[in-house]
């Protein structure tokens, strides 16, 4: 059984992304996370963060290479298959992504969309226990009391925390991020965190955030990957990672501009 629990969650293979204009957005990476591991990943602006969050739950293809999700290829999955993989990803924007004119909990509800035949979402068939479900994942983010007012009543941090409530409804085994923190305020910004920080140790779910900051990287991740042109450049326990290394992340620009 060891073998088996020590089977990375994401497996990247020699993943090369090159965009139709052909800018190369990911060169030649090869990763392994692991089940309820908190990655951090750092880098500058334009690095290829997002890229590879987008490469990852193929809401864009790689050039090269194989992504598994636990065990699967989600590059070759087809049909049926690449729906019941993406099941398993949820995702967090930094823009949150909400129906603004919807309510919280139609919101929330829409994380339970890949588990139905599109003929029922259309007609809003959502079950009792969806319904459940969604009060439990606001509560989880302490927003249940806000169930019923529409989205765009909401504050910047309200919003991610319903976006995040929405994932959690989903119950995928992955959770990524991209710069979920990008546009809340300081106290804000901690919540979110401490959401995300929360719901990767009590509910066992992976979770990958790309940051800006360095100083959320150190105080949330536990393991930090850093990010340079498309490139791996470093990868750590947060613990064992000094100011200089995060420093080198960042290197190269400075000679650049
Ligand atoms: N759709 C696209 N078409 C062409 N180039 C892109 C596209 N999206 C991103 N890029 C380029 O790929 C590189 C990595 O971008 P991105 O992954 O967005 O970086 P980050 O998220 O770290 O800021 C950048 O050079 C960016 O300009
Ligand atoms: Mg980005």
């Amino acid at each position: 059984m060891a073998d088996v629990a020590a089977k990375p969650i994401i497996e990247l293979q020699h993943v090369t992304k090159i965009y139709p204009n052909g800018t190369v957005g990911l060169k030649d990476i090869d990763l392994n996370i692991n089940h309820g591991e908190f990655v951090v990943i750092v880098g500058l602006s334009g690095a290829g963060k997002s890229t590879l969050l987008r490469a990852i739950n193929r809401l864009h293809d790689i050039s090269k290479g194989n992504i598994l999700i636990d065990g699967e290829s989600i590059t070759e999955a087809r049909g049926k298959s690449l729906r019941n993989i993406r099941r398993d990803i949820g995702m967090i924007f930094q823009s949150f992504n909400l129906v603004k004119r919807a309510s919280v909990l139609r919101n929330v509800l829409t994380g339970r969309v890949a588990y139905y035949p599109a003929y029922k979402t259309t007609f809003n068939l959502f079950s009792k226990e969806d319904k459940q479900r969604a009060y439990e994942a606001l509560q989880r983010v302490d927003m249940a009391e806000k169930v019923y007012n529409r989205a765009d009543e909401l504050s910047g941090g309200q919003q991610q925390r319903v976006s995040i409530a929405r994932v959690l409804s989903q119950a995928p085994k992955i959770i990524l991020a991209d710069e979920p923190v990008a546009s809340l305020d300081p106290q804000t910004t901690h919540k979110v965190m401490t959401d995300l920080k929360k719901i990767n140790q009590e509910l066992g779910m992976t979770v990958i955030v790309n940051l800006h900051s360095v100083e959320l990287a150190k105080e949330f991740g536990t393991r930090i990957i850093g990010i340079r042109a498309g490139e791996v450049v470093f990868d750590g326990p947060v613990s064992e990672t000094s100011d200089a290394q995060i420093a080198e992340i960042y290197a190269g620009q400075v000679e650049e501009s």
